[in-house]
């Protein structure tokens, strides 16, 4: 870690009463971390707007199994990707829905395009894409 900086940031009575309120919600001790935190956030999110970059993040997809030809499809489009797809977690959540979980890693633009295209196979209930970081550089 680098050296630490010290600022001074001046900011609305009332703004500064609500982040305190929220962060406290959140389990933060002091604000310095909550702010890292949220300057972190933009960093990641800005980091995955460049298509080039490396990045990892998680899929997460639920769908019903019974839908023909559906588990097939989202298999088959895992094994289209597999360099991308570091690992996958099923779980049986009742006796027709299933919840899938991927951790994907790539340049930006190629996991964003992955995701879009398990997410938006017909049949799919509900998906996200997570966007996290390597951690490097962070
Ligand atoms: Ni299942």
């Amino acid at each position: 870690m680098s050296e630490l900086a010290r600022i001074g940031v001046a900011i609305d009575s009332d703004l500064l009463a609500r982040f305190d309120q929220l962060i406290n919600g959140r389990g933060y001790t002091n604000r310095s971390e909550a702010f890292r935190d949220l300057i972190r956030d933009e960093l990641v999110q800005k980091a995955w707007e460049s298509s080039d970059t490396e990045v990892v993040g998680t899929v997460t997809l639920v769908y019903d199994h019974h839908v023909r030809m559906l588990s097939e499809k989202l298999t088959d489009l895992q094994h289209d990707h597999h360099k991308n797809i570091l690992s996958t977690l099923h779980v049986h959540l009742d006796h027709d829905n299933c919840l899938e979980v991927l951790i994907v890693k790539g340049k930006a633009g190629a996991v964003q395009r992955i995701a879009d295209a398990l997410i938006s196979t017909r049949g799919v209930k509900h998906g996200q894409l997570t966007l996290t970081t390597t951690g490097a550089g962070l």
